[in-house]
């Protein structure tokens, strides 16, 4: 399986900030061609990211969100269908979504399967908010209902990403989880995927970790087993940062 990166540039980037980055990436394309990357950038410059990357066969569009609404009557929204063709990718279910716009599973599921049938794969970031002796029950009943709306012939094109909240590098204290603690987490994730569909399935099903990554510990998570690639937040902000972290991944 090809490591996925995803960048997640959240409300950051100006457009000339974005043309910068981008260019840096497009330009050291070669360096990291056995990985495969997905920039998110805000979705006001998708179009212009997306036609700068116009024939770079391994670095994908995606959008840090979409509408669970079809069409109609949702000021501010963007639909799954608008984005349809101009993105491959969209992050649903990030924690910042679920605290600040409220979103719950329900919203989710909607989400979810309004990019499968617009041909976009969800990015379904699932993590816990404080670790306790219930978190992992609370993930995988979590998991079944996020997934409840799909079908095991789908489920190549879902991404799934390992992000305790707690390790996200802006809330306040944050750290990033321990490797053998992911990757123990991760083993999990694909039992509860075998239960659901299948083993096959549970083997192939991308399944990432998310929560300030940088280029001093990507190693860490990039080494252990079942982690198939890395959501990576601020230090994707950073070109030479970002470049060193897919060198990693390129190299694994
Ligand atoms: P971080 O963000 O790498 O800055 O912790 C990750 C994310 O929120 O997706």
């Amino acid at each position: 399986m090809r490591t996925l990166i995803v960048a997640n540039w959240k409300m950051n980037t100006k457009l000339p900030d974005a043309e910068v980055l981008t260019n840096y990436i497009i330009n050291h394309n070669e360096e990291y061609s056995n990985i495969d990357l997905v920039l998110c950038p805000p979705y006001l410059w998708i179009y212009k990211v997306s036609e700068m990357l116009n024939g770079k066969k391994n670095i994908f569009m995606g959008s840090q969100n979409l509408s669970h609404e079809t069409d109609g009557a949702s000021t501010g929204e963007i639909s799954a269908e608008m984005l349809s063709g101009l993105v491959k990718y969209s992050i649903v279910g990030h924690s910042e979504r679920r605290a600040n716009f409220f979103e719950n599973v329900g919203i989710i599921n909607k989400k979810i399967r309004l990019a499968l049938d617009n041909k976009i794969r969800p990015i379904i970031c699932i993590g816990e908010r404080q670790v306790t002796v219930k978190s992992k029950d609370i993930l995988m009943d979590e998991i079944k209902e996020l997934l409840s709306d799909v079908k095991g012939e789908e489920m190549h094109n879902v991404v799934l990403v390992y992000e305790p909240v707690w390790a996200i590098s802006s809330n306040d204290g944050s750290k990033p989880a321990d490797g053998a603690y992911v990757a123990n987490v991760i083993a999990t994730f694909r039992e509860n995927l075998t239960k659901l569909f299948s083993r096959e399935v549970a083997n192939h099903t991308k399944i990432l970790y998310g929560g300030s990554v940088d280029a001093e510990n990507a190693e860490e998570f990039l080494s252990q087993p079942g982690v198939d690639g890395i959501m990576v937040g601020s230090a994707s902000l950073k070109g030479k940062e970002f470049l060193k972290i897919c060198e990693i991944a390129n190299n694994k």
